[in-house]
């Protein structure tokens, strides 16, 4: 029988630790989204995974023009921060992708960011293991309905597997989350839980 230890890969040396990636597509910096990141990631971390994060609102990232050079090159003629932000997810076991709900569906930072997935080697994603964090202020998790489905469809056309889904309501200020605490619990379990599964 395996050990706690060896479960989660802590006497694992770190050049083989697996890796966990959060994006955060919230603009609004240490809010609900960035905190629920932040717990995944640690949870991820106390499995003895390496982590990363990034904010897309810190980066230039330029909504897809529908040019289709893409579809001719295999790259994108935009020459902005979505290159190396791609390196960093081919890098990692798993991402952790966050956005607040603006009317039913994505920020526009997180859009544009998964609009861009249009023009890369779709490689990149086949069986990556993802988990989707959604902050919302309403009450009711069916607000949230759109921007799931529309992910957990996007997981399916890509081949990515999608571990699972935080939908955190009744959050509208700044980091409100800090009082859910099941918000967040929920956060460091599955952060666990995808550094164990991702054997
Ligand atoms: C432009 C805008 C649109 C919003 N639209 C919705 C909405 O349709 N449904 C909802 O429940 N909350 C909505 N909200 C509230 C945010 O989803 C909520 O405050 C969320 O927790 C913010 O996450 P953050 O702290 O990570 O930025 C909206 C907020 C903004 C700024």
């Amino acid at each position: 029988m395996q050990s706690i230890k060896q479960k989660c890969g802590l006497d694992t040396p770190s050049s083989e630790r697996k890796s966990i990636l959060g994006i955060s597509g919230s603009p609004r910096r240490g809010g609900n989204s960035d905190t629920l990141i932040d717990t995944v990631l640690a949870g991820a971390a106390e499995c003895g995974a390496t982590y990363d994060k990034v904010i897309l609102q810190d980066l230039e990232i330029s909504p897809c023009k529908a040019c289709d050079s893409c579809q001719k090159t295999g790259g994108c003629i935009q020459d902005d921060d979505m290159e190396s932000l791609f390196e960093l997810m081919e890098k990692s076991d798993v991402w952790v992708l966050g956005t607040p709900i603006y009317w039913w569906g994505p920020s526009a930072q997180f859009k544009a960011f998964i609009d861009r997935w249009y023009g890369v080697n779709q490689r990149l994603f086949q069986g990556k293991q993802v988990i989707l964090v959604v902050s919302m202020g309403g009450n009711n998790d069916y607000y949230a309905r759109h921007t799931v489905g529309m992910f957990k469809d996007i997981c399916h056309y890509l081949g990515m597997t999608c571990i699972d889904v935080i939908v955190a309501s009744g959050l509208n200020g700044r980091n409100d989350v800090q009082d859910h605490p099941e918000h967040l619990t929920i956060a460091r379990e599955l952060g666990i839980k995808s550094i164990r599964n991702c054997d």
